[in-house]
């Protein structure tokens, strides 16, 4: 595998486009519309997957609006929940909807090794994430291991994320992923089952994914 390299990666895009603005219309564009008439899987199915692998001591990272979190049925009353997001005003509507369970909130680029965390979580998620982010096998294998550093020994990191290879089955799901990755929304042009397995193996063993339509859902535990 060659070395990751972020120096000219543009690792901002991704997160800079959530405004306020466009975070209250974000779960009816991406959950409501996008995953069943552009990546065809629906939503529910990205819901069971939470549910089956989240607990009680669970970082949401790359956390939007909280939907996932917010939506989740495992979670007991007093469950720890840790929010990352390179972006405040996820982290600001996210905490706001999960207030609830008092969540810790840690802005933080995936591009980076994270410094802040000093208490590990049991499990930890990547919910449509990796598809924003720019670069290459290298790169992801990176933002993998960042996001697992946190994990306790024997933690799981699971997650979903929309592939570009091979390309969407509808004709607007394909214009639709094309002006995504040429605005720098979507970074995963490159992105494939294949890629995706060898990108998760570096960090991570008895690494299971399931894909449904364009979304791969994944799901590995902590490589001691
Ligand atoms: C497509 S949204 C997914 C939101 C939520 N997980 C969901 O599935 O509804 C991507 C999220 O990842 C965050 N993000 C994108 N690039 C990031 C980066 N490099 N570091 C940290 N967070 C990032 C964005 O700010 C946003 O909250």
């Amino acid at each position: 595998m060659a070395a990751a390299n972020t120096g000219n990666l543009d690792v901002h895009s991704g997160h800079q486009v959530y405004t306020p603005r466009l975070l209250r219309w974000y779960d009816l564009i991406v959950h409501g519309v996008s995953n069943r008439w552009f990546w065809s899987c629906p939503t529910q199915l990205l819901e069971a997957w939470f549910d089956e692998h989240a607990t009680n001591n669970h970082l949401d990272i790359g956390v939007g609006t909280g939907f996932f979190p917010d939506r989740c049925s495992v979670f007991s009353p007093d469950a720890r929940i840790g929010l990352l997001d390179a972006n405040p005003n996820c982290l600001a509507a996210a905490a706001k909807r999960l207030k609830r369970f008092q969540p810790e909130t840690f802005e933080a680029n995936l591009a980076e090794p994270f410094t802040q965390l000093k208490e590990p979580f049991t499990s930890v998620s990547l919910m449509y994430v990796l598809h924003c982010l720019p670069g290459d096998v290298a790169f992801r294998a990176r933002v993998i291991q960042h996001a697992s550093s946190v994990l306790a020994a024997d933690g799981k990191l699971f997650g979903a994320t929309i592939l570009g290879q091979p390309q969407p089955t509808s004709w607007l799901g394909r214009q639709v992923m094309d002006s995504y990755n040429r605005k720098g929304i979507f970074g995963n042009q490159h992105d494939s089952l294949s890629a995706l397995r060898e990108v998760l193996e570096v960090s991570l063993a008895d690494v299971e994914i399931e894909q449904v339509g364009s979304v791969a859902m994944f799901a590995g535990r902590k490589n001691c």
